[in-house]
């Protein structure tokens, strides 16, 4: 019988730095013999990335882009997540459904039931193995944002939408701290790297 394959999340505000260690997760899983998938929200699918297209690049009301992100999310559960992980793969994602708890709610301001009762709809109860939450202080994030190529929707918020989106993810790793570990960003990347790499064995 397969063991089925885990689930492994990359979070943090934009200008974190999490993209660069997702190949990294990646890389040392495959070398432990796994098979694993890489993908990312909102997106991962055909129809995930049309509607990604969208998210970061089209004016929308709040609620509006709250339940794209769902649909995307119901999207990639269904065609690419579970089925890999039932037939044993492990999959890494670069964000999943904390990032709408800090953008949407801690960002936007809509209230955190909403955004739980979607999340029991489409998960039924499923949730990372392991969530990697990189954190910086707002300043740090903000000038390696203003350091990257053009910015979408999200990055050409305001600096104290960022400070809210932290906050909320820091919230939600104080709940969680089993499942959500929180990466001190500012660390070299080869300092973050034996970190992940610890908390990976740790996983298998
Ligand atoms: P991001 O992951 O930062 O990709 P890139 O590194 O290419 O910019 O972009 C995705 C954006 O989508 C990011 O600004 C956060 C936002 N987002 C939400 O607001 N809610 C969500 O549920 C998800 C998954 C992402």
């Amino acid at each position: 019988m397969t063991t089925p394959g885990k689930f492994i999340t990359l979070e943090g505000v934009d200008g974190a730095g999490k993209s660069t260690h997702v190949g990294y997760v990646a890389d040392w899983l495959r070398q432990q013999g796994r098979e694993v998938i890489v993908t990312r929200e909102p997106g991962g699918t055909p129809l995930g990335e049309k509607l990604r297209e969208l998210l970061l690049h089209r004016d929308m009301d709040a609620d509006t882009e709250l339940l794209l992100m769902f649909a995307a999310r119901q999207e990639h559960l269904a065609a690419l997540i579970r089925p890999a992980l039932a037939r044993g793969a492990w999959v890494v994602s670069d964000r999943f459904t904390d990032a709408s708890y800090a953008y949407q709610c801690g960002g936007r301001g809509i209230e955190t039931t909403r955004i739980a009762a979607l999340e029991a709809w489409v998960q039924r109860g499923f949730q990372p193995d392991l969530t990697l939450l990189f954190d910086v202080p707002p300043e740090v994030a903000e000038a390696r944002r203003s350091a990257a190529r053009t910015a979408d929707r999200f990055e050409r918020e305001a600096d104290n939408f960022f400070s809210r989106v932290r906050a909320a993810y820091l919230e939600r790793a104080q709940a969680e701290p089993a499942r959500i570990r929180v990466l001190d960003a500012r660390h070299s990347i080869a300092e973050l790297q034996l970190v992940i790499s610890r908390l990976l064995q740790d996983l298998m």
